[in-house]
């Protein structure tokens, strides 16, 4: 008799890092085995095209979430983009989970979550108390930061000639989307054992604000420094620049975080599950600049 292949659930699918992660499933697993859960269908119809069942699950519509992972053996929780109600969603998330008898949870955490400054690490570490009081099986991929957090204002920089923050000389143990997503995948896949591991996800090496500069400098060939700025002031920046202003405060704080070394990494714990180092500084900028 054969047994019917175990099928692996991504909440919040249609996002970035979702969508990297259901890319990295492919090159191991066919799509018959990948469950896309998103918010709206709309969003996933390319997902449909891939061969992926998609499944309605919004973190805010608790009726939606058990159904949606009705026979599904693993579950990837990818944390919310609403910060301020990611508590009871991530909840709701974690009671389905165990009602539809999710084998094992996988949770996109932040770095060192039980002792980072960051104020952002306040929701993930409620979500990883629910999810130990919860009884379903986990595995904790507590993520640094994405490269392209920063990547993404490089052509601003480029038209200041500076690059601004408040992160200090903080050090910045940053991976690519893609890297974190890879390492994802190859959670959820391996044969061995997950529940109960707490992967601290950095980049192999880490940087600061400055030597990104420099960086960005020294390809484009335009001079570009590193302003560092107090938190108030680079909050009011952000504002200004058109930023929410919860959204500022939050930047800002994540860079003071930064400067008390909240994101550094030891690092090696992403490429010992992907098989690769992790980007560049060069390559990230590189990329950035292509795109
Ligand atoms: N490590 C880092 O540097 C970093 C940086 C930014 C964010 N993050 C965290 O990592 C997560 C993934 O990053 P990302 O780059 O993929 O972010 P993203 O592109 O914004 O994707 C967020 C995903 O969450 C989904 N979502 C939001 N509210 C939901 C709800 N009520 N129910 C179900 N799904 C919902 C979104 O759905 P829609 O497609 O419908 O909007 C989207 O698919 C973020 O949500 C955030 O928690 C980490």
């Amino acid at each position: 008799m054969t047994s019917t292949p175990s099928k692996i659930a991504i909440t919040g699918a249609s996002g970035q890092l979702g969508r990297l992660v259901i890319d990295a499933l492919l090159k191991t697993i066919p799509a018959s085995q990948i469950v896309a859960t998103v918010r709206n269908l709309e969003k996933a119809q390319d997902l449909v095209a891939k061969g992926i069942e998609v499944r309605v699950a919004d973190y805010d519509r608790p009726e939606t979430l058990e159904p949606a992972f009705q026979g599904v053996e693993k579950l990837l929780l990818i944390s919310s983009s609403t910060v301020g109600e990611r508590v009871p969603q991530h909840q709701a998330v974690i009671e389905a989970a165990r009602r539809a008898g999710i084998k094992l949870l996988a949770y996109t955490s932040l770095l060192h979550a039980d002792r980072s400054p960051l104020g952002l690490a306040e929701e993930h570490r409620h979500t990883e108390a629910a999810l130990k009081e919860s009884g379903v099986p986990y595995v904790l991929l507590r993520n640094g930061w994405y490269a392209e957090n920063y990547t993404v204002s490089i052509p601003v920089a480029l038209q200041h000639n500076a690059f601004l923050g408040s992160a200090g000389e903080g050090r910045i143990s940053w991976a690519s989307r893609a890297d974190y997503a890879e390492a994802a995948a190859a959670a959820l896949i391996a044969e061995a054992d997950q529940a109960g591991r707490v992967y601290e996800l950095a980049g192999d090496q880490a940087y600061t604000l400055s030597e990104l500069a420099a960086e960005i400098a020294r390809q484009s060939g335009q001079p570009v420094v590193y302003n560092d700025m107090p938190e108030d002031a680079y909050q009011a920046v952000l504002v200004g620049a058109g930023l929410p202003e919860g959204l500022a405060a939050m930047l800002a704080d994540s860079d003071i975080g930064v400067s008390k070394g909240g994101l550094f990494g030891e690092g090696g714990q992403i490429s010992a599950l992907t098989g690769h180092p992790t980007i560049s500084l060069e390559k990230s900028v590189a990329q950035a600049r292509k795109a």
